[in-house]
């Protein structure tokens, strides 16, 4: 195991994404992890990743006392290595010149970090301060034009230090001296596999469940499936998950889940129909953000009400990586441009510890997880499904009618979609109603109805997006099924927005 400890920056994931790449595993921690808690992981090396902050500013971010002397392998990149530079007795100040971006390095490749890489490459950098005096036991390993101590290190303690950014892609070798550091200086093995994560991660749940009781939602994507049937092969019945039917799920949406999970995996999965519930209190709601509000908070009534009937001390959340990484970083407050709703906002009074089996993982882990846990590849592979489901996607009044409507469209763009063998490019699909309606003519007779827009986009993190270039005859061919199969639609179009400045929902 290598312990990453965050400083806030914006690359720390791309640390972990690196290693993992290297079949070791890794487990990212706030900076501030307590010495005790670092020894009882008992890691073969620390990363100490780089940050926004000054070392020698009041209130900056600083690692355990004690953690250089802990005999363990550390590298620290970028603030890390001012940090450990800081601890150690040296001395960093404001760099006279910033360094943003391309910097070509002298390497002495006599060091095990470099072994095996060129001694001149392009590395990237991000830093305003620099080292201006080295710690005792440090020598410089590396250097640039405008920064003499590009890479430090104690050999005898095995401590390290990059100014550069070895994680970004832009790094050359980046991977390569990060693999160096975890085999040659940490001995790690790099036999890491999924099924070690997947027998851990069942003796880790064990372990921490005991004889209670766990409850969770199901959404029937990958997320809530893969935590849900890990579960259940950790703990089989003491585990059980709720699928409610909020009225506002795709066609047959709800018997599928069921048919997956309960039926195909076992998973102990009660169907919770409170679809006219949620339909009444939508009934006259127009508003993007009142919808999204209704729909959570309803959620949480239907949740609570379920989860009173049995006694459990669990609440398992299918959090990822990046979720955990959004709230361990210290980044400032950003503007709230849609309330995504999930589980996270049950009630304190309900007391359920949380249980986040895949908090160490990336979708793509996720994913991996999921086929060694047996979960056939189309759950594994779907298009993620907003919360609010087709309420966000029927602009407008949410209304029984629109509903049907709205369910057969995305059905048939999906459904062509896959059959073009498309679907698994594209990073989400789907199809939506506008709150307008167009004229047309239809065997001679003038129509005036609603309008469907379809919707797909390339996407790696769903942060940004571009549209997806959909080949024209099958457009023609989902347009024509949409007028010709939907009553009340006589108009499709196509988005062709990106993210920014469109987001990827219409609402
Ligand atoms: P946007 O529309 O913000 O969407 O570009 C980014 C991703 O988030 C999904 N999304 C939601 N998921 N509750 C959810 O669980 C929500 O309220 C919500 N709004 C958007 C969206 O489908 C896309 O994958």
């Amino acid at each position: 195991l290598i312990v990453i400890l965050d400083f806030g920056s914006q690359y720390t994931h791309l640390i972990a994404r690196r290693l993992r790449e290297c079949n070791v595993y890794c487990e990212l921690h706030h900076f501030n992890l307590p010495l005790s808690d670092i020894k009882e992981l008992n890691p073969s090396g620390i990363v100490l990743s780089g940050g926004p902050a000054s070392v020698y500013e009041e209130g900056s971010p600083h690692a355990a006392k004690g953690i250089f002397e802990l005999g363990v392998p550390v590298l620290g990149i970028c603030y890390g290595l001012q940090e450990m530079a800081n601890a150690l007795g040296g001395e960093v100040l404001p760099g006279e010149k910033k360094e943003y971006g391309h910097a070509d390095i002298q390497t002495s490749n006599t060091y095990d970090l470099f072994d095996g890489i060129q001694s001149e490459f392009g590395v990237w950098m991000s830093h305003g301060d620099k080292l201006s005096l080295l710690p005792d036991g440090f020598c410089d390993i590396a250097t640039t034009d405008n920064t003499e101590h590009a890479a430090v290190a104690d050999v005898k303690r095995k401590l390290y230090g990059l100014q550069f950014h070895p994680e970004v892609t832009h790094t050359q070798f980046g991977t390569n001296i990060l693999a160096n550091f975890v085999t040659k200086i940490c001995g790690c093995k790099c036999d890491w596999s999924m099924s070690d994560f997947l027998t851990e991660a069942k003796g880790a749940i064990r372990t921490m469940v005991g004889d209670g009781m766990v409850i969770g939602a199901v959404s029937g994507g990958v997320d809530s499936t893969v935590a849900a049937v890990l579960m259940k092969e950790a703990i089989g019945d003491q585990f059980h998950a709720f699928l409610v039917d909020n009225g506002v799920l795709r066609k047959n949406e709800a018997t599928e889940v069921m048919e997956r999970l309960a039926s195909r995996c076992g998973v102990n999965l009660k169907l919770v129909d409170a679809s006219e519930i949620f339909l009444q209190k939508l009934k006259g709601v127009t508003d993007p953000e009142k919808k999204r509000k209704i729909i959570g908070n309803t959620f949480i009534e239907c949740f609570e009400k379920e989860a009173s009937q049995l006694k459990a001390n669990f609440l398992l959340q299918g959090t990822l990586y990046p979720d955990v990484i959004e709230s361990t970083s210290h980044k400032g407050p950003s503007a709230t441009i849609k309330t995504h709703h999930n589980v996270g906002g049950l009630p304190a009074h309900m007391k359920l510890k949380l249980i986040e089996p895949l908090r160490f993982l990336f979708k793509d882990e996720v994913r991996k997880l999921g086929l060694e846990l047996g979960i056939e590849s189309e759950s594994i592979y779907r298009h993620p499904f907003p919360g609010p489901g087709l309420a966000i996607r029927i602009l407008g009044e949410v209304t029984a009618n629109r509903l049907k409507a709205l369910r057969e469209a995305d059905k048939i763009f999906l459904e062509e979609l896959r059959s073009a063998g498309l679907y698994r490019n594209i990073g989400q699909a789907f199809a939506a109603l506008l709150p307008v309606k167009a004229v047309g003519v239809m065997g001679d007779k003038r129509t005036y109805e609603e309008v469907i827009v379809l919707r797909a986009v390339k996407t790696t993190d769903f942060m940004t997006a571009d549209w997806f270039d959909l080949p024209t005859p099958l457009l023609r061919k989902i347009s024509s099924r949409v007028v010709n199969e939907i009553r009340g639609v006589n108009r499709v179009t196509y988005d062709i927005t990106s993210k920014p400045p469109g987001t990827i929902e219409w609402e």
